[in-house]
């Protein structure tokens, strides 16, 4: 049995039509500029692949994949990473692509870690900014939506690696218990 109920909070047109405004964003702040964007694995495929889609200017991508999350909605507070960048970012800017910014461990933590290979500079560009248990200040430099709280899925967001395949965000929420 289901025990959660999904609410529509971005339908895909109103998505897409952001995701259009920060690619254009992007292509003006690096126009002349070499460019690498370093996508979040695996919540960041569909915005990576829409936003990169919509660039007006030459760039190289790759992928570092890190989990902060266990089974549930809790973060564990650890970050794992399992893939890092290939490519040679010393001297470049890069841009690192997420999927939703919570706490801000995950992001803060790989950011750190891009510095030490002494890139050019590293900026931050999340779909969506949820404020509510944020534990550390990590700046972003370009985002899609903010919320205030709730558990998200949908456009790459999953729960227990479910929803990740939906074209629309939605909030979870859990079943009110029936009589
Ligand atoms: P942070 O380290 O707490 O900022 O967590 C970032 C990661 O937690 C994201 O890349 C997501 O994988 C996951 N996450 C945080 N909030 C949500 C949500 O509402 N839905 C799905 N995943 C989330």
């Amino acid at each position: 049995m289901e025990e959660y109920t999904k609410e529509i909070l971005l339908p895909r047109d109103e998505i897409q039509q952001r995701v259009r405004e920060l690619a254009l964003e992007i292509s003006k702040d690096y126009e002349g500029k070499e460019l690498i964007l370093v996508g979040i694995l695996n919540g960041v495929i569909f915005f990576f692949t829409d936003l990169v889609r919509n660039l007006h200017i030459p760039i190289k991508l790759d992928f570092i994949r890190a989990a902060s999350y266990g089974a549930g909605t809790e973060s564990s507070g650890t970050i794992r990473m399992s893939k890092d960048v290939e490519i040679d970012i010393e001297g470049q800017h890069v841009i690192l692509v997420e999927d939703i910014v919570d706490t801000g461990l995950t992001l803060s933590k790989i950011k750190e870690k891009l510095l030490e290979r002494g890139p050019k500079s590293v900026k931050i560009c999340v779909l969506i900014d949820k404020r509510e248990r944020r534990q550390t200040q990590v700046p972003i430099d370009y985002c899609g939506f903010h919320i205030e709280e709730g558990f998200i899925v949908g456009y790459g967001l999953d729960f227990n690696e479910r929803y990740r395949d939906l074209a629309d965000i939605f909030v979870l929420k859990e079943k009110e218990p029936s009589n």
